[in-house]
């Protein structure tokens, strides 16, 4: 009998609450025993209290709310080897031999580390006799299985990151009540979004809101932007617009990474456009509140498929990661998706905007 943990990592996102009642009710359902571990990463190192079996109806009701209700931290003493080895015995403690992972790329790369060095963990804890050989034998092979959540939308191979639909969702309706008051006073608005390095929120927001003009790292507008912005904006007003909205996601640069904030886009369309403009920097409220269907869904198809997914591994599997490509529910190698992740945002350093743009996901190619 499989004792499975789930564990919610790194930002929260709105589905992470949907993915943990999936994975405890479909482990239920299998016939092994669930266990969530609250507080992330935390909660492995602390163990006791923090590492909670679950029942059916712990989770009752757990698919419409928002964040996730069994918290998550960025946790630093797990970055050490020697919180590592504290969870590692916390987790033998209580049987556990599968992690189900929800969060975002770091904490997907946290968890693989992880399962890479279980074996000399074991073995340190028997030589220093916490634990016996005959103790450690059940657990040499430990499972782990990623699922992402991040309102980013920025892991590779993957369509959709659970929460991502729902921040945009958040973001549309906030433009879309900045967009009757700037209508009314004819005003520009400067709208920031977050997404880290990410561009898909600003993206998908400019063209889910019909904004005037979007900035996103993956494709960083040309050398002489600010005149370019400012004509489109021109035009835009000379054929008959009252309002004017740019997007800026938090990550925009120019083609040298100059980062390009939301106040200097402000002082340029005051400046240079002579348009009364303000700034709304939309904040958390982007990573709050109950997730939207599609979120729900896609949380609690996948975090079934990872149960299924632990089921069905072997020593010789590498970690999976569950994704979403073209409406299938599919498993990847983690640390490959991990990979091409990284990559992204190697090739934006690199000034390389076309190979970026490749690499996220085909909304970007042009
Ligand atoms: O990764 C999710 C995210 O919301 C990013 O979009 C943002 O850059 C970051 O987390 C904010 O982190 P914090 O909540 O720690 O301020």
């Amino acid at each position: 009998q499989k004792r499975i943990a789930v564990m919610t990592s790194g930002g929260d996102s709105p589905g992470m609450s949907a993915a943990v009642r999936a994975v405890v009710r479909q482990t239920l359902a299998s016939g092994c025993v669930s266990y969530a571990i609250y507080e992330g990463y935390q909660g492995l190192v602390d163990g006791g209290d923090m590492i909670k079996e679950m029942q059916w109806e712990d989770v009752r009701g757990w698919i419409s709310e928002g964040g996730t209700l069994i918290g998550t931290a960025r946790c630093k003493a797990f970055m050490e080897r020697p919180g590592r080895l504290t969870a590692a015995n916390n987790m033998i403690e209580r049987g556990i031999d599968a992690l189900v992972i929800c969060g975002g790329d770091g904490s997907l790369t946290g968890a693989d580390k992880f399962r890479a060095e279980w074996p000399s963990l074991l073995d340190e804890l028997v030589s220093s006799g916490k634990r016996t050989e005959e103790g450690v034998k059940p657990y040499r092979h430990l499972n782990i299985v990623g699922l992402v959540g991040s309102i980013d939308n920025d892991l590779s191979s993957t369509d959709a990151t659970i929460g991502c639909y729902s921040s945009l969702q958040r973001i549309c309706q906030a433009i879309d009540y900045i967009d009757s008051t700037a209508f009314s006073h004819q005003r520009a608005f400067v709208v920031e979004v977050m997404g880290r390095h990410c561009g898909w929120l600003a993206l998908m927001a400019g063209v889910s809101c019909g904004a005037d003009f979007v900035f996103c790292p993956e494709n960083p507008p040309s050398e002489n932007w600010e005149s370019e912005m400012c004509s489109i904006v021109r035009k835009h007003r000379e054929l008959g617009k009252r309002k004017t909205i740019v997007i800026v996601a938090e990550g925009a640069h120019d083609r040298n990474l100059n980062h390009i904030s939301p106040t200097m886009v402000k002082d340029l369309l005051t400046n240079k456009v002579g348009l009364d403009t303000r700034v709304t920097t939309l904040g958390h409220v982007q990573r709050g509140g109950p997730p939207c269907a599609y979120d729900r869904m896609l949380a609690t198809l996948q975090g079934v498929e990872a149960v299924k997914a632990v089921l069905d591994s072997t020593p010789e599997t590498p970690s999976p990661v569950i994704c979403i490509v073209e409406n299938k529910i599919v498993r990847k190698d983690l640390m490959e998706a991990i990979k091409l992740t990284k990559e992204v945002a190697a090739n934006i350093e690199k000034k390389d905007f076309a190979a970026a743009m490749k690499g996220r996901d085909a909304e970007f190619e042009e």
